[in-house]
């Protein structure tokens, strides 16, 4: 993920220069990992670049901000607007966004938070999932890491620290020459990838589990259970086991990163017949379709990218 092309940042309540867009070495959350985030993205199509499920993401900002009372005076309408001008501003349209609330400089006690910082990166290039990736899937295996039960750290709160969590997990997978990486919970169901929900497909129906399996509760997971309804896909939601995806017929990731990703490997088995199934193909179009305004049904999952008008390319 480069930062080149990225000319501004939105830092509390202005645009300001990349270059300016500093913070101290002070910084509570450089000691502690008290900030918050999300990851967003924006995507070209026949009528402009939109913003993908933006207000969604800034409420799980605003409840991830509750979680660790990170207090800032912004309302979400105003991060959402923040959020378009900034991308605008930096001319992108095919962006990754990450809006940032995190404990500033002032104090370096763990008992009081320092003033909250709220900034908003926009990058060009998001570089996680590639077409042959998404056409050819990936090689997960479970992970000696689990993931942090709810009652340690809430998953549902997208909270920097708990990447720490993710980020050993992810390295210990690559290490061992896997794509990526499945987290049990302390209950020894399994929770998510290190930065993704998971999806198993059996008999024709797609299975995910919820935050009772101390997930992260993705937009993307949101998303897909939504478009599965509009393709007449059966969904249910319950724990899973790794038993469960033995026994799939696909299995996928979700996120905003990732998109939909085919799992085509668990622990060096193949999934099903060991590459992208029919099902995962069929709810990737929808997506596809359903991120670049060409969906019929789900047009209100955008929010256009004002200042930036259709180009030709595009439609
Ligand atoms: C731990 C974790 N789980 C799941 C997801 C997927 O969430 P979303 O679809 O909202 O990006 C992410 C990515 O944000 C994540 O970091």
């Amino acid at each position: 993920m480069g930062f080149e092309g990225v000319e501004y940042v939105w830092l509390n309540g202005r645009i300001v220069p990349w270059k300016d867009a500093t913070t101290h070495v002070s910084a509570h959350a450089l000691h502690y990992g008290t900030g918050v985030f999300e990851g967003i993205r924006s995507y070209d199509g026949p009528s402009g670049p939109a913003v993908f499920r933006l207000p969604e993401h800034i409420d799980r900002l605003f409840a991830s901000a509750a979680a660790y009372n990170l207090l800032h005076p912004f309302s979400p309408q105003q991060l959402i607007d923040a959020t378009v001008e900034v991308v605008a501003a930096n001319g992108m349209r095919n962006a990754y966004i990450r809006p940032l609330v995190w404990s500033g400089s002032e104090h370096l006690g763990i008992r009081v938070d320092s003033p909250i910082d709220v900034a908003i990166l926009a990058l060009a290039d998001m570089g996680h999932v590639n077409a042959v990736t998404k056409e050819n899937g990936v090689r997960a295996t479970l992970s000696p890491y689990r993931k942090i039960h709810t009652s340690m750290i809430p998953s549902t709160a997208k909270a920097c620290g708990q990447y720490l969590n993710s980020r050993l997990a992810i390295r210990e997978a690559m290490a061992r020459g896997f794509d990526s990486a499945l987290l049990l919970n302390t209950d020894g169901t399994v929770a998510e990838g290190a930065v993704e929900n998971l999806f198993v497909v059996r008999d024709g129906r797609f299975i995910t589990n919820d935050a009772r399996s101390s997930i992260l509760m993705g937009i993307t997971r949101d998303a897909v259970l939504g478009l599965a309804e509009d393709l007449g896909i059966e969904t249910e939601v319950r724990a899973l086991t790794p038993q469960d995806l033995w026994e799939a017929d696909e299995a996928f990731f979700t996120g905003t990163a990732s998109e939909i990703t085919p799992i085509r490997e668990f622990d060096d088995r193949p999934i099903g017949a060991g590459g992208r199934g029919p099902l995962t193909k069929r709810v990737q179009d929808a997506f596809d379709a359903a991120t670049t305004g060409t969906s019929p049904t789900r047009a209100a999952w955008r929010t256009p990218v004002k200042g930036l008008a259709a180009t030709a390319a595009a439609s």
